[in-house]
């Protein structure tokens, strides 16, 4: 378990913490004073047991715990139904009453595809529910658990990708690189989000609980809409990678789990509680890719 040295009064921990969003909040906490970060992974607290986020509490004593742990294998989930939902569900849930006894804030984090994806405008917070696959249907529940605990904002975000782990930004470096071409799917419309503009908004509630921690559900991603088949263009083009790619239709590319045809995020609200700008995702994703490259060619 890691913690910063120095003794603040002020705890955050984060689980899941060597998860790709939990890579990106270690990345943007560097040098942010006032605050001790303790960073988690499943061996150190495990959020399926009782005992152990009881004894990370007591010995830590956090005042907010930002919960990234979670099953993300959205296909694989179609096999590992009770896996998922104990993960993103009953895990959560716990940990939300665990945080609600003993007066600690909580952050969770859940997903665009608790949508149907039947919508053609923006979704909004009160807007119905209806995940397609087993994987938003865990993260659905994790959700209504947390929120009936209390004490807790879930922040639903879309489209993951940074400089860490696995991820389609990689895949498709990966691929734009090794062969002639690539086929994504254009008929599936969604906003791409860099994990460390979501951390940076983690760390600003964090960093202001008393101003910024408003329990409730809210939407994160970055702004603007586009299709997988559109980032993966941008990647490869801003790039000059040599893949061609080119546009399919989701029933060309059959995958086990169900996803949502469009699952585009209002975020009115969260911008209306952090007066914040949200970047574009051509902006973050440039960022990004030139972070990639200063990594490899420094
Ligand atoms: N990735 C996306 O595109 C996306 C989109 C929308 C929403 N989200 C949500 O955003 C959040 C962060 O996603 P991410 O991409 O950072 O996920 P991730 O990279 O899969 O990270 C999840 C982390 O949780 C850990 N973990 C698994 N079981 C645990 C347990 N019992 N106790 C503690 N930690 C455990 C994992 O460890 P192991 O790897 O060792 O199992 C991993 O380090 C999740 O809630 C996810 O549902 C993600």
């Amino acid at each position: 378990m890691g913690a910063s040295t120095s003794h603040k009064n002020r705890r955050i921990l984060v689980t899941g913490a060597n998860g790709q969003l939990g890579k990106a909040i270690q990345a943007e906490a560097i040098g942010m004073d006032g605050i001790s970060f303790i960073y988690t992974d499943y061996d150190q607290l495990d959020i399926t047991q009782k005992d152990s986020i009881a004894a990370a509490i007591n010995a830590f004593k956090p005042e907010l715990i930002v919960n990234c742990a979670a099953y993300t294998a959205v296909d694989k989930a179609e096999d590992e139904t009770e896996l998922a939902f104990h993960l993103n569900a009953y895990a959560p849930g716990l940990l939300a009453e665990l945080c609600k006894e003993r007066d600690v804030k909580l952050i969770h984090i859940s997903t665009d595809y608790v949508f149907d994806g039947a919508s053609n405008q923006p979704y909004t917070e009160t807007d119905r529910v209806n995940p397609l696959s087993v994987y938003g249907q865990s993260k659905q529940k994790g959700e209504e658990l947390v929120m009936a605990a209390g004490n807790a904002m879930v922040i639903r975000t879309s489209w993951l990708y940074s400089a860490f782990g696995n991820n389609f930004l990689k895949t498709m470096i990966r691929y734009g690189s090794e062969r002639s071409e690539i086929r994504v799917v254009f008929d599936q419309t969604g906003t791409p989000t860099l994990a460390n503009d979501l951390a940076k908004v983690l760390l600003q509630i964090a960093k202001f609980t008393h101003i910024y921690f408003v329990p409730g559900i809210y939407h994160y991603s970055n702004q603007g809409v586009c299709s997988w088949y559109d980032f993966a263009y941008e990647i490869v083009s801003s790039l000059n990678l040599k893949a061609r790619v080119i546009p399919i239709t989701t029933n060309d590319y059959p995958a086990k789990a169900k996803r949502p045809q469009y699952s585009v995020l209002n975020k009115q609200k969260i911008s209306n509680l952090l007066g914040v700008d949200i970047p574009h995702w051509r902006k973050s994703l440039m960022e990004c890719i030139e972070q990639l490259q200063s990594t490899i060619n420094p």
